[in-house]
C-alpha cells in the first residue's frame, strides 16, 4: 500500500487550439499565470509531493522551450550575480531541475491524453506514477498532488482528483459512476468520458491529477480510440477497475481551468493578487475597470 510515488508525467503535447495564436510558437503550458508559467506551478506541486523524476511528453519543438526553462542558465545567472540582483538570481536558480531528474519523450501526433501517457511508458511502466495536467492549475495547501499521495499511501490503486461540475459541463470531463461516497473519498464502479448531461451517471468529474498503477498500460497498449476519436486515459482506468482499486479524492483547494480563456484570466487575477508585492494597489486598479 505504501509504495512511494517518485515519478510524474506531464502530458504537454496538445495543440492548445483554444489559445491560438498565443500557442502557435510556444506550448500552452508556458503561458504565464502572474509571474510563472503554468508548467512551473505543476513542477512545484510535484516537488512538494515528493516527486524526484519529471517526464515531459511533448513535441521536439516544445522540448527546446521547456528544456530551456528547466535547465540551468549559466549566462543569465552570471549577469544577475554581476549586477547584484540577488532575489532574481534565487528565482532563476530555483527554477532549474537536475539533468538526471528530467526526461523527455515525444508524441508525434496529438492522438489523445491516453496516448500521451502511453508515450511515457518506458519511464513509468512499473508504476505507480503521477500525472499532472498543468492547465488545471490548483491553489491548495498542501498541494493537490501531496493530498493525493497521502491518500494513496492508505488506499493504493488508481486515484484521481475530483470535483463537482455543473450538469451542463459534464460533456467536458471524465465522470464517475459513483459506488460509495464518504464526502471526501469516492469509490466508483465505472467512468464515462465526456457524457452528455442526460447520460452522465453523476456530476463528479475528474480534473487533471492522477496517480496510476502500471496496469493502465495493458489497455493503452491496444491504442483503442474512444470519444472524439481520441485514445482516452479514462477508458484505460475504467478497464482496470475490476483489478485495481479506484478512488476519486475530493481535494481541498481551488481549481482554475487554464485551458479556457475565462479560467485562465480568473487564475491570473487570483494568483496575481496572491503573488503581488502590492495586492491592494492591484485590487484598486481592478475596481476601476469592473
Ligand atoms: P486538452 O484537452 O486541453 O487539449 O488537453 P489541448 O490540445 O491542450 O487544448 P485545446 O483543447 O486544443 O485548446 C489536456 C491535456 O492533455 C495534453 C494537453 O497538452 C493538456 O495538457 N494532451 C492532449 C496531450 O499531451 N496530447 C494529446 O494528444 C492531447
Amino acid at each position: 500500500m505504501t509504495t512511494s510515488i517518485t515519478k510524474v508525467v506531464f502530458p504537454v503535447a496538445g495543440m492548445g487550439t483554444r489559445f491560438l495564436p498565443a500557442t502557435k510558437a510556444i506550448p500552452k503550458e508556458m503561458l504565464p499565470v502572474a509571474d510563472q508559467p503554468l508548467i512551473q506551478y505543476a513542477v512545484q506541486e510535484a516537488l512538494e509531493a515528493g516527486i524526484t523524476e519529471f517526464i515531459f511528453v511533448t513535441t521536439p519543438a516544445n522540448q527546446q522551450i521547456l528544456g530551456a526553462h528547466f535547465n540551468a542558465n549559466a549566462e543569465l545567472e552570471a549577469t544577475l550575480a554581476e549586477r547584484g540582483k540577488v532575489a532574481e538570481l534565487k528565482i532563476v536558480t530555483e527554477t532549474a531541475l537536475g539533468v538526471d531528474q528530467v526526461k523527455f519523450c515525444h508524441q508525434d501526433q496529438p492522438l489523445g491524453l491516453g496516448h500521451a501517457v502511453w508515450c511515457a511508458r518506458e519511464f513509468v511502466a512499473d508504476g505507480p506514477f503521477a500525472v499532472i495536467l498543468p492547465d488545471d492549475l490548483i491553489m491548495a495547501r498542501p498541494g493537490c498532488l501531496k493530498q493525493m499521495v497521502d491518500a494513496h499511501a492508505k488506499l493504493g490503486g488508481n486515484i484521481v482528483a475530483v470535483e463537482d461540475v455543473a450538469l451542463d459541463m459534464t460533456h467536458r470531463y471524465g465522470i464517475l459512476d459513483v459506488d460509495h461516497d464518504d464526502g471526501k473519498v469516492v469509490s466508483a464502479k465505472g467512468l464515462v468520458e465526456k457524457p452528455s448531461p442526460e447520460e452522465a451517471p453523476s456530476t463528479l468529474s475528474i480534473i487533471g491529477r492522477y496517480i496510476l498503477d502500471g496496469q493502465v498500460f495493458d489497455h493503452l497498449d491496444r491504442k483503442l480510440a474512444g470519444v472524439g476519436g481520441e485514445i482516452q486515459l479514462t477508458d484505460a482506468i475504467s478497464a482496470t477497475i475490476a483489478n485495481v482499486p479506484f478512488h476519486g479524492l475530493r481535494f481541498e483547494g481551488a481549481r482554475f481551468d487554464c485551458g479556457s480563456m475565462n479560467g485562465f484570466v480568473e487564475a491570473n487575477v487570483v494568483f496575481g493578487l496572491a503573488r503581488s508585492a502590492d495586492p491592494d494597489a492591484l485590487k484598486a486598479r481592478l475596481k476601476v475597470h469592473l
